[in-house]
């Protein structure tokens, strides 16, 4: 027989949250072991004292654990243990090496992992990074630093200036001037630049070739990726870029990279951009995209590159939902 331990985290402590933590839960302990569900003897819960809203055994049951005896408990309240947690033993009719599963930020709960960990995820423009880095640090619990914001607000920073940007030692003394800080509320990403809010201005098509421009140069480039070191260095957190698994944090826990073909991602900045008003012409916009990615891989420092250890993900024909699946299936592989 074999024990297999696992835990989750919910938001709120309502019936339907706890209905699909199970499930996922339960599935991913299942797929992770390949275990079959008559293979399953007994499943027993045990939940944090703030959850009261619904038995995880009867969810269990009613995600199709049906065939096998299971048991809810409620733990007594003690001092700093994690909130709104349920943790799961499964007893199961084999032997065999368990994979144990912790999912939204219960990993903390295995002391023999190590608590802080920080994901990479670089690639091309309109592969899919910033959507899939948000959404997982969302799940993980953990914070999202966009790096590119960074290298656009110095791009923003030196256009406004009317410095040119290709002229590194103008950019370099500017460098010296500006206030760049990255700051969080309610878990969104702000950039300031000398005090003003320039998270949305930076997103203007014109900033992205001149942060791409601004990115080559030395100095710019150590400057940010000291920052980026220090805030990945205090947090758990995922960073999204071009460089983050092979220069920023080489020794990042988990590392991806994702692509998709030229179409798929110039149609999705194109979708992003008409949404938001712009009129903008897509082959244009395609040349543009290139022109940036031949930019940004080609440069001396640091470029745009796939990390050896990183797993590649075409995202080109995958829905939002299957890439992060994908991504916290190979995290749990890694686990
Ligand atoms: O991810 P983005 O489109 O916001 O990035 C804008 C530019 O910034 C990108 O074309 C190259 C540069 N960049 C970089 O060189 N390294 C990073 N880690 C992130 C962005």
């Amino acid at each position: 027989m074999t024990v297999i331990r696992g835990a989750t985290t919910i938001g709120a402590d309502q019936p339907e949250e706890i209905r699909n933590a199970v499930r996922e839960l339960l599935e991913q302990i299942e797929s992770r072991n390949q275990l079959k569900r008559d293979e399953i003897l007994s499943i027993v819960f045990s939940s944090t004292s703030d959850i009261h809203s619904y038995y995880p055994a009867k969810a269990a049951r009613e995600a199709g654990f049906a065939s096998c005896s299971l048991f809810s408990a409620q733990e007594p309240e003690i001092d700093g243990s994690l909130a709104l947690c349920i943790r799961v033993m499964l007893f199961v009719e084999k032997n065999i090496s368990p994979h144990h599963v912790y999912l939204k930020g219960a990993r903390v709960l295995r002391k023999d992992l190590t608590e802080k960990f920080n994901i990479a995820i670089d690639g091309p423009a309109g592969s899919g990074k910033s959507t899939i880095a948000r959404l997982l640090a969302k799940d993980q619990k953990i914070l999202y630093l966009d790096t590119g914001a960074m290298y656009r607000a110095c791009a923003l920073a030196a256009l406004r200036a009317g410095i040119n940007i290709d002229n590194e030692a103008g950019v370099c003394d500017l460098m010296r001037t500006v206030s760049l800080n990255v700051v969080y509320e309610d878990g969104i990403q702000h950039t300031f630049l000398n005090g003003e809010d320039v998270s949305d201005v930076i997103r203007e098509p014109e900033i992205s070739m001149a942060a791409s421009t601004i990115s080559k140069h030395e100095s710019v480039r150590m400057k940010m990726a000291e920052k980026q070191r220090e805030i990945a260095g205090k947090m758990s957190c995922v960073l999204d870029g071009r460089d983050i698994g092979t220069f920023v944090l080489p020794d990042a826990d988990f590392k991806f990279f994702l692509t998709a073909s030229p179409e798929v991602r110039a149609q999705r900045r194109y979708d992003e951009l008409v949404a938001k008003g712009h009129r903008v012409d897509f082959e244009t916009l395609k040349h543009d995209i290139l022109a940036r990615d031949e930019q940004d891989a080609t440069r001396a420092i640091a470029p745009l590159k796939k990390a050896d250890d990183a797993v590649l993900i075409d995202t080109s024909d995958m829905t939002i939902d299957q890439v992060l699946r994908t991504i916290k299936n190979k995290m749990q592989e890694k686990i």
